[in-house]
Parts: structure tokens; sequence; C-alpha cells
């Protein structure tokens, strides 16, 4: 039994880059999801490790033991959260984090877990705390501490699980309880993917979806992916689109490269937002420090969007540097926008 609790908020809506999973591309994400360990692209440590673990837990005919996965949107989290429990040969339950609002919604589900179930719990961080003491006891001895009745006639009882798994998700590990995450006796980090397996990935999606495409072209979607799966297989069904309309379906080297120029996504995969707030700091304040609040203002982004969708990902492309007195733009941001990178004296971007 499934049943999909996913959060619908987004504030990134719009942004064909944005690692979060849009409203309308749920099907499309489900029918590219690898649903085995051989199926699942990259990552090679975290899968080998996986591998021994499943085949140890089924060897000895046990529940697996619980799994943290954390890392960025869009890196397949949920895909492998799936993919351990076919492994397994598991059911799998979905819920999250902001959807348990009371404790009896836990209590529900865990009493109605079977041996050997797997509970996914995606963004496990957003969980209130009286929920996760619940979860406690749960995951350890696997009992639940209820309490009934009020004040002085008010006596727990324990209830007895079936032995099940929890896999959580998280995209902000430090969110998490010390005490949470402590429970979790497997800790698996997904990194950014690689351009040779973003390739790859994209070569089976496009198998999947019936293209056919040269490895040009699909290196080509694989730059500007951001390495990032999600956004991967996104513009790869733009690129279909587009093909499909302007080129009767012919997907090669011109085709691709125009229907990523349409897109206005470069080869670093910044779209027309990330530029322009590099741009400004290099053009409206000389490459900087400037504070997160003035490039607000000289942009009109709001300093929300700026500080949790548009920075991290300059950041860690190198393209911008965070310092004490605020955003410098680096020589790699000068020359990816054509501007010549400014003498400098010391070392202001360390
Ligand atoms: N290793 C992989 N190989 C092939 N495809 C992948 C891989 N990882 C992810 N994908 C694809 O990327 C899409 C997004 O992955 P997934 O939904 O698992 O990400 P997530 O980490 O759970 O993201 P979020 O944090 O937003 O929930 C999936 O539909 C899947 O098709
Ligand atoms: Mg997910």
């Amino acid at each position: 039994m499934e049943q999909n609790l996913e959060s619908t908020e987004d504030p990134q809506e719009e942004r064909l880059v944005s690692p979060e999973i849009q409203e309308r591309e749920a099907s499309f994400d489900v029918a590219l999801r690898p649903k085995t360990l051989s199926d699942f692209i990259g990552q090679p440590v975290v899968k080998e490790n996986l591998r021994i673990f499943i085949e140890a837990a089924k060897g000895r005919k046990e529940p697996c033991d619980h799994v943290l996965l954390y890392g960025p949107p869009g890196l397949g989290k949920t895909t492998l959260a799936h993919v351990i429990a076919n492994e397994m040969g598991s059911n799998v339950r979905i819920t999250s984090g902001p959807a348990l609002e009371r404790v009896g919604d836990l209590a529900a589900i865990l009493t109605n877990l079977e041996e050997g179930d797997i509970l996914f719990i995606d963004e496990i961080h957003r969980m209130n705390r009286s929920i996760e003491e619940v979860l406690y006891p749960a995951m350890e001895d696997f009992a639940l501490d209820l309490i009934i009745g009020k004040g002085p006639t008010a006596r727990t009882l324990r209830l007895d699980l079936k032995r099940f798994t929890i896999i959580g998700a998280t995209t902000r590990l430090s969110m998490l309880s010390a005490p949470l995450r402590d429970r979790f006796g497997m800790h698996f980090h997904l990194d950014f993917y690689g351009k040779d397996e973003m390739r790859e990935i994209l070569r089976r999606s496009s198998g999947l979806l019936s293209l056919f495409l040269e490895e040009r072209p699909l290196e080509l979607i694989a730059e500007r992916s951001r390495r990032t799966p999600r956004i991967g297989n996104r513009l790869l069904k733009r690129v279909r689109d587009y093909g499909q309309v302007m080129a009767g379906g012919i997907l090669d080297e011109i085709v691709v490269d125009k229907a990523l120029a349409a897109l206005e996504i470069d080869t670093l995969g910044l779209d027309e937002a990330d530029r322009r707030v590099l741009k400004a700091v290099i053009e409206k304040f000389q490459g900087g420090p400037v504070g997160l609040s003035t490039l607000s203002a000289s942009t009109s982004e709001e300093m929300e969007t700026l500080e949790e969708v548009i920075e991290p990902f300059l950041l860690q492309q190198g393209l911008l540097s965070r310092t004490l007195r605020g955003r410098v733009a680096t020589d790699l941001a000068y020359k990816h926008l054509g501007f010549t990178p400014p003498e400098r004296q010391g070392t202001i971007l360390s």
C-alpha cells in the first residue's frame, strides 16, 4: 500500500533549474525512477554499502536496520528508499515529517505495520518533537508508549510493534536532533553526480522515453543539469518537446543545442535569475563584497529566494563566495559572464 503525502509548497515552482519536484512532474518522476540497485546510477559508495547491508539482512531473514538518507533535493533519496524496499521485498508506506501532525497519526501508522515493512518518512527534519519522542522507543525496542487518560489516573500503555524499518530522508541533516540521528543504524549521504554519471542517467531516461540521443547531445543536457538527476530529466523532457515540435522528433546536437538555448540555461546550468544576480554583483558592486539585502534590493529577488535558492548553487559552483563583509563574485564568475576579472590584493576570496 502506498500513501503519498508529499508537500506541495514550492517556492521556486517556475524555475526550470529548481531541484525541487514540481507539481505536474510527479508521474514522470515515478516513471523514470530506477527500481533496483543495479538500475541506480552513480553514488558507488552508497550503493556498495547498501548492497552488503541488504544482503546481510536478507541472509539473517531480519528486517534491515533503520536508514537515514540525506543530501540536496532531487538526487535520489526517495528513489533509494523504494529501491531498498524493492530489494528487500518489503512493502513500503510513505509519509513525511510535516504530515505527521499528532502522535495519533504516527501511532496509527506504526501499529498497522507488518513484520519487515518499511516506513519511509520524507522531510524527517520537519517532524515535531512530541512525535519524535514517540518514535524513539518504536525505533529502538519496537514498542509504542501511549499515555491513556489525564491527570492522576493517567497511565502508560506499552504496545508491541512488529519489527519494521524506518527510512528517513532529509535535505537538512543539521536540523535533525542528535537522539533521532543516533537511532538510525545506517547513514547515507547522497552527493551531486559527476558529468559521466549524469550522462548515463540521461541515457537511461531517454531509453525509457523511447528517444534516441547520441553522446554529444546527452552531454549538452548533462552539463546544464546542475549535477542533479531531477533537473536532467526535466531538461530532457523539454528538449523532447522542442524536438517534436521544431525538428520532427530528431534530437541531434544542433536541435538539442537550440532547444537548450531557447530555455536560456547556460553551460554551467545557470538560468536567467542566476546570471542576473552574478551580473549585479560584478557590474553594480564592482564584484563585491555586497550584503544580501542590498543585493536583493538591486536585483528585485526576494531575500529568501536569494539565500535559499539562488545563492547555494552559485556558492557550490565557486562562482560566488561568502566573506564576512558580504558576497563576492569570483574570477570564475567574471570569466563565465565574459568579464575580465579585476586585479585583487590579498586574500579577499578566502
Ligand atoms: N541514481 C539515479 N539514477 C537514475 N535516476 C535517478 C537517480 N537518482 C535520481 N534519479 C531520478 O531523479 C528523480 C528525482 O529523484 P528523487 O525523487 O529520488 O529525489 P529526492 O532526493 O527524493 O528529492 P527530494 O529531496 O526533492 O525529495 C527521480 O525521478 C529519478 O528518476
Ligand atoms: Mg524525495
